[in-house]
């Protein structure tokens, strides 16, 4: 299902731009197919933590009106000339701020689609930061969430012989290898689901982003793009590789 509709993006004129990675691909296939059931309507997009507009800026060049929150100032400068340079800048707009105090920067449901990428594991409150995204979408709005994986983390520093650092890992609660680690926090899938449903929103699908891509060789990933990139998309909606995932995206929805 996500190779067809990779493969559909791929030969189709309004979201022409993305370039479909393995950091990329399954996510865009899931959005393209929540864009095309909305097909003719201009959409309301708020991007939580959207940074330079990798997603922001082709959503607004398919049409769609987008808000990016993000604290930092630089990664909101970088995305106001991606999106002028993309001519879109009367449709993407940038707001300094904190996810976790997203309540009082976004009217309440008043978004049909809200992204979150990256950030559900860095924040001091996620349960919050959800609860606040699912306030800002309108009733029948969707929700795309991508996550750090926590079995990913355990497998990466094990293949690097970091078999200590996979072991403190994999004891964690939190996921989370400690102080010096730049995540708060990593989901199982069955956890980040649970975050969500906690918050009113119907997850619809999971699917695990990056598999295999941090595992192998460079000179493998770097020579087989190809193949690796239908590896990829083969195996991510399929548990146990999904769960293997260095990310898991969840889309989800408010009830109509
Ligand atoms: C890893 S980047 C992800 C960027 C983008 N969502 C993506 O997937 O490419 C994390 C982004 O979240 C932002 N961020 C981190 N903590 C935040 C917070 N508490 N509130 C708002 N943005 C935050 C960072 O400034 C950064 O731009």
């Amino acid at each position: 299902m996500v190779t067809r509709l990779v493969e559909v993006e791929q030969t189709r004129g309004r979201l022409a731009g993305p370039p479909l990675t393995p950091r990329t691909a399954v996510i865009w296939s899931v959005l393209r197919a929540e864009l095309d059931r909305r097909a003719g309507t201009d959409l309301t997009v708020l991007d939580v933590g959207g940074g330079t507009g990798g997603f922001a800026v082709p959503l607004a060049q398919a049409g769609h009106q987008v808000t990016v929150v993000d604290a930092n100032p630089d990664a909101l400068a970088a995305l106001t000339r991606r999106a002028t340079d993309a001519g879109v800048a009367d449709r993407v707009r940038a707001v300094q701020g904190d996810g976790d105090a997203l309540a009082g920067l976004v009217e309440p449901a008043s978004v049909d689609l809200v992204l979150c990428h990256a950030v559900l594991e860095v924040v001091d409150d996620p349960a919050a930061v959800v609860a606040a995204l699912a306030g800002a979408l309108r009733p029948g709005g969707a929700a795309s969430a991508l996550v750090a994986g926590r079995a990913a983390a355990v497998l990466g520093r094990a293949m690097t012989g970091q078999l200590d650092a996979a072991a403190l890992l994999a004891a964690s609660s939190s996921g989370a290898a400690g102080s010096r680690d730049t995540h708060r926090r990593r989901f199982t899938a069955d956890e980040a689901a649970v975050l969500l449903t906690a918050a009113g929103l119907e997850v619809e699908e999971i699917h695990g982003v990056r598999v295999l891509t941090d595992l192998l060789p460079a000179a493998v990933a770097d020579g087989q793009p190809a193949a690796l990139l239908e590896l990829e998309l083969a195996l991510a909606a399929q548990p146990p590789w999904r769960d293997l995932a260095a990310q898991l995206h969840l889309f989800a929805r408010r009830r109509a």
